[in-house]
């Protein structure tokens, strides 16, 4: 038995969610109001027998006792694994193979030390003198963690060897990969190389910024076990006491942003390293501040990250406000403003520009709260000289500015935007709000499935439930150029957990690469024995049949799962329908669809 198979048996699903949710427990199976959405009736239902729950309303999602520790304390699934094992009483060992995060530190350090005593050899000196360019002289390049990779014959990989770190860890770091010819090669050639460390200081990865211009800019370490860009913050080993002292954490794209803020003692810096800010990253610093300020380049990429990231901001603040809410806590929520500056500037060079640091201060406290941003800048965002993009910013802003718990403010705003739009605050009140800020992507299944034969049956253990599972996961894994085709499956419909996790894997990570070697333990053990899956010697286009033939099983099992649920949700007592009308309306309504979807099935199949 697995350690996750272990887990799911030992843990009491009913027991483990009633920790986060009210549950009913008088039915078989047990309800609640969905901890995942705020609603008043209770459409989240347990099934104790399968081990399974989900939501029959807004977020109609589900899954098993691992899922919903995932999504409920926002944890990887090695973490809600190692916490569900603590709480059944299962001794968890960290995995001794590949995966070991001490393992893997141990390498990145290793390399770190060797990156640095080549910055500061002769033949570091051309970086050297860029770094003094950039302000950064010999202390404060050693103080932020700067170094050199090589480019001339020597290696690191060479170097990792004679320091006794296995091909394993080094590979599974990012540090190194395997060429063609079977030996080892240096991930990062002839760059400057920038740690990057977690909060609590562990050397989790590099970025690599090219010297030469040539691309990609930054090659950071792929995502691995230790490595994951959307679960860290930047500096946030240094800001952390900077951040609770002033209760504000002011968040910069860049690294270079960063390291010149922490230079000039804005010491509450972090960098959201370029991309879209995730719920995780705000999870991190939570706890320490109760004002964001987000210190967003001027330019058009900039401004792309910049809106997903206030979406994603605002999304997980409103998620906290909700279950803190629920908890009976007042709300500790986040504030959010936002800092420009003119254009073409990024923080580093205001900063710079500036040493007295007043041009820096002077934007941050000129930040704007987020509303009053989004309204000044709608007429960038949304062509309002049109019905449809004005019915757009009236969707996406009025739902925000319903937040406002101040009715004053709200109604301030609200006459803004009415103004925005050129229609009286009556009408906009009166049009139909959308509700949700972001709405959710239309349903794999609102797609047409591809057309398929059954190639793959052959390929298959047709005893084996995971069957069309493991091959999709082989397929991508072995041909990375159908990986496309394999997408159209969503995460929900892998039944096995470990499966579940390899293809978020996949479809999360930006190069194979990455996601081959990340996870730890079972998970990394999987996508081995993926990897040597034999896969019978058909063609292109055969293959690509054969994995819309999968996606579409997956689909179509996913929807009887869904039905079997349903019956089971009927009263036992020979009646049709639930006592409570609403109950009763809700369940036929769904019972409906879903026959409709799998008549849909049923067709195409015949
Ligand atoms: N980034 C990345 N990969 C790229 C480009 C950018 O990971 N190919 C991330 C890095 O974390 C980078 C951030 O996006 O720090 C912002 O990009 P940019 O503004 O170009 O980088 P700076 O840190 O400002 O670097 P520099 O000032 O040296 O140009
Ligand atoms: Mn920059």
């Amino acid at each position: 038995m697995t350690l996750v198979d272990d887990v799911k048996a030992r843990s009491d699903i009913v027991q483990v969610i009633s920790q986060y949710a009210d549950l009913d427990t008088r039915s078989r199976t047990p309800k609640a109001p969905c901890p995942f959405h705020s609603e008043r009736t209770a459409s989240f239902v347990v099934f104790p027998d399968t081990g399974t729950w989900r939501c029959f309303g807004a977020c109609s999602t589900g899954g098993d006792v691992i899922s919903f520790v995932m999504r409920k304390e926002n944890l990887q699934f090695g973490e809600a694994l190692r916490q569900l094992a603590e709480q059944a009483g299962i001794e968890y060992r960290r995995s001794e193979r590949s995966g070991d995060a001490d393992l893997l530190y141990r390498a990145n350090e290793v390399a770190a030390a060797y990156f640095s005593a080549l910055l500061n050899s002769p033949e570091g000196a051309e970086m050297r003198a860029y770094l003094e360019g950039r302000g950064i002289d010999a202390d404060a390049a050693k103080r932020r963690g700067f170094g050199m990779s090589p480019s001339g014959i020597e290696t690191l990989a060479g170097h990792l060897k004679a320091r006794g770190i296995g091909a394993g860890p080094a590979k599974a770091a990012g540090l190194v990969r395997q060429g063609q010819d079977g030996g080892w090669n240096d991930m990062f050639r002839g760059r400057l190389t920038i740690e990057i460390r977690d909060r609590r200081g562990n050397l989790s990865g590099f970025g690599a910024r090219s010297m030469d211009g040539s691309d990609p800019k930054y090659l950071n370490s792929p995502r691995s076990s230790i490595f994951d860009k959307s679960g860290l913050l930047y500096g946030l080993n240094w800001a952390a006491d900077g951040i609770s002292a002033s209760g504000i954490v002011v968040v910069v794209e860049g690294y270079m942003d960063a390291i010149t803020a922490h230079e000039a003692g804005f010491d509450n810096t972090v960098a959201s390293m370029g991309t879209a800010i995730t719920a995780e990253q705000v999870g991190l610093v939570r706890g320490l501040a109760n004002e964001v300020i987000l210190a967003l380049d001027s330019d058009v990429a900039g401004q792309m990250a910049t809106r997903n990231s206030l979406e994603t901001v605002w999304g997980a603040i409103q998620s906290q406000r909700r279950t803190s809410a629920g908890a009976g806590a007042t709300s500790s929520s986040l504030a959010i403003r936002v800092a420009t500056f003119e254009s073409g500037k990024d923080p580093d060079e205001v900063i710079r520009g500036d040493p007295t640091g007043e041009a820096w201060r002077k934007s941050l406290a000129g930040a704007k709260p987020l509303l009053d941003y989004l309204l000044e800048t709608a007429a960038g965002t949304y062509d309002l000289t049109t019905p449809d993009g004005k019915a757009r910013a009236a969707g996406e802003l009025r739902p925000l500015i319903n937040t406002v718990p101040n009715q004053y403010e709200q109604e301030g705003y609200m006459t803004r935007l009415a103004g925005l739009l050129g229609v009286s605050l009556e009408q906009l009140r009166v049009s139909a709000p959308r509700t949700g800020y972001r709405r959710r992507p239309p349903g794999a299944l609102d797609r047409e499935p591809p057309d398929s034969i059954d190639a793959v049956a052959s390929a298959l253990n047709p005893d084996s439930i995971n069957a069309p599972e493991d091959y999709l996961l082989a397929v991508v894994l072995q041909k990375p150029e159908l990986r496309e085709y394999a997408m159209g499956a969503a995460e929900e419909q892998f039944r096995d957990p470990v499966n579940r996790v390899v293809f978020t894997m996949l479809k999360d990570s930006a190069t194979l690469e990455g996601a081959a070697i990340s996870g730890e333990g079972d998970v990394a053990e999987k996508i081995e024995r993926l990897r040597g899956k034999m896969l019978p010697p058909t063609d292109q286009k055969e293959m690509v049949d054969a994995i819309s033939d999968c996606v579409q099983r997956l689909h179509q099992r996913h929807i009887r799962t869904i039905k079997a649920e349903e019956n089971r949700l009927m009263p036992t007592d020979g009646k049709a329908l639930p006592d409570d009308p609403q109950q009763a309306a809700a369940l036929a309504q769904r019972l409906v669809q879903t026959n409709d979807r799998l008549q849909h099935f049923f067709a195409r199949r015949s």
